[in-house]
C-alpha cells in the first residue's frame, strides 16, 4: 500500500486520545500535551469537528485537526488563540449564530510531514465547512519560521515574502497551498511561542457554495467585513497580495519541533 493510500481521515474517538496525547508530545516537546479532559470536552461539544489521521497499516494516528464553530464579530481581529477557543476548551463553540469554522490545531507526525497527511486532514476540514454550509474557515497560521529572520523583518514582510514566494514558512506555505489567503498579521496570539514569537497570520478559506463571488465582501452573510488595517500589527491581504515578488526563494522552513505552549494553556492553532 502506498503511504499515501494507507492513511485514513476520520472522526477522533475517545480511543484515540492516547495517540493524539503522544502526537503532542512529539510536536511540542517540553509543552503541556492536550488533555485528556479537553479533548473529552471537543467531543461532546462538536464530535464533526475533530477529526484523526490513521496509519492502516500500524492503527496508530499520526495526526489530527480540531476545529470550532465561532462567531466572527464576537471576537477581535487581534483577539489570541486563547480567546478563539476558550483556553482550548471550546466552550465557546456557538453553532447557532457562528459561520465560521475555526481551525483550533493541526499536527502531523514528525517524520511523517511531507507526505500528504495534513493535506489530507485540510480537505476533511474544508468538506465538513460545506456540508454544514459554514461561510468559511478562519485560523491563526502561527509563524513559526519568523524567529529566524525577526532581526532583520516585521512578521508583516515576513508575511508578504510569504505569500509573494519569496520565502517559505513551515506552516503558512502549507496553510496558502490548500487554499487559504491572508486576512492580516497579528502579534500575541501565543504569546508564548518561541519560534513564532507570538505572531500569526490571520487566514482564511472561503466556501465557494456560499461565499459571494467577492470575496473581500460578505455583508450579504451578516458578517462585518475585515477592517482590520488600522489595528495594531494587522495588514489587509490586499496589501500583501501587491508586494514585490521574483526574487530568489530565501526559504526559511524549518522542521524543528516546537516548545511552545499547547495543552492546557495556549494550544497551537490552524
Ligand atoms: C503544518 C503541518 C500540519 C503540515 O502537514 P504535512 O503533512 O507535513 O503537510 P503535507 O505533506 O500534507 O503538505 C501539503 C502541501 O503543503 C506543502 N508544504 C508542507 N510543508 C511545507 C513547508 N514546510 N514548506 C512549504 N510547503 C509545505 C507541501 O509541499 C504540499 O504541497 P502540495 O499540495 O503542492 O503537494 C505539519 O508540518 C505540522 O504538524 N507542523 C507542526 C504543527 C504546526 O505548526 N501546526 C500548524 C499550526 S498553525
Amino acid at each position: 500500500m502506498s503511504a499515501r493510500r494507507r492513511i485514513e481521515v476520520r472522526n477522533t474517538t475517545p480511543t484515540d486520545f492516547a495517540g493524539i496525547i503522544a502526537l503532542t508530545e512529539a510536536t511540542y516537546p517540553g509543552s503541556p500535551p492536550w488533555h485528556r479532559t479537553q479533548l473529552d470536552a471537543h467531543l461532546q461539544t462538536f464530535p464533526e469537528g475533530q477529526l484523526v489521521a490513521i496509519d492502516r497499516e500500524t492503527d496508530s494516528i499520526v495526526g489530527m485537526a480540531a476545529s470550532l464553530i465561532i462567531s466572527w464579530d464576537d471576537y477581535a481581529f487581534h483577539a489570541s488563540w486563547r480567546d478563539f477557543t476558550a483556553s482550548g476548551a471550546f466552550s465557546n463553540h456557538d453553532p447557532a449564530k457562528g459561520r465560521t469554522l475555526y481551525g483550533a490545531e493541526v499536527m502531523v507526525m514528525p517524520g511523517r510531514r511531507g507526505l500528504g497527511i495534513g493535506k489530507a486532514l485540510y480537505k476533511a476540514r474544508r468538506e465538513l465547512a460545506e456540508q454544514l454550509g459554514l461561510l468559511r474557515i478562519r485560523a491563526g497560521a502561527r509563524l513559526r519560521g519568523y524567529h529566524r529572520v525577526a532581526n532583520r523583518l516585521s512578521a508583516e514582510e515576513y508575511v508578504n515574502r510569504i505569500v509573494t514566494s519569496r520565502l517559505s514558512d513551515p506552516t503558512l506555505s502549507f496553510q496558502l497551498r490548500q487554499g487559504f489567503r491572508v486576512l492580516g498579521v497579528v502579534p500575541n496570539y501565543l504569546s508564548h511561542d518561541p519560534e513564532s514569537l507570538g505572531w500569526a497570520a490571520v487566514i482564511e478559506w472561503l466556501n465557494p457554495n456560499v461565499a459571494s463571488e467577492h470575496p473581500r465582501v460578505v455583508h450579504d452573510y451578516g458578517d462585518t467585513p475585515v477592517t482590520n488595517a488600522d489595528q495594531r500589527g494587522t495588514m489587509p491581504a490586499h496589501d500583501i497580495a501587491l508586494g514585490a515578488s521574483g526574487t530568489p526563494n530565501d526559504d526559511t522552513t524549518t522542521r524543528a519541533s516546537a516548545p511552545t505552549a499547547p495543552g492546557t494553556t495556549e494550544n497551537s492553532d490552524a
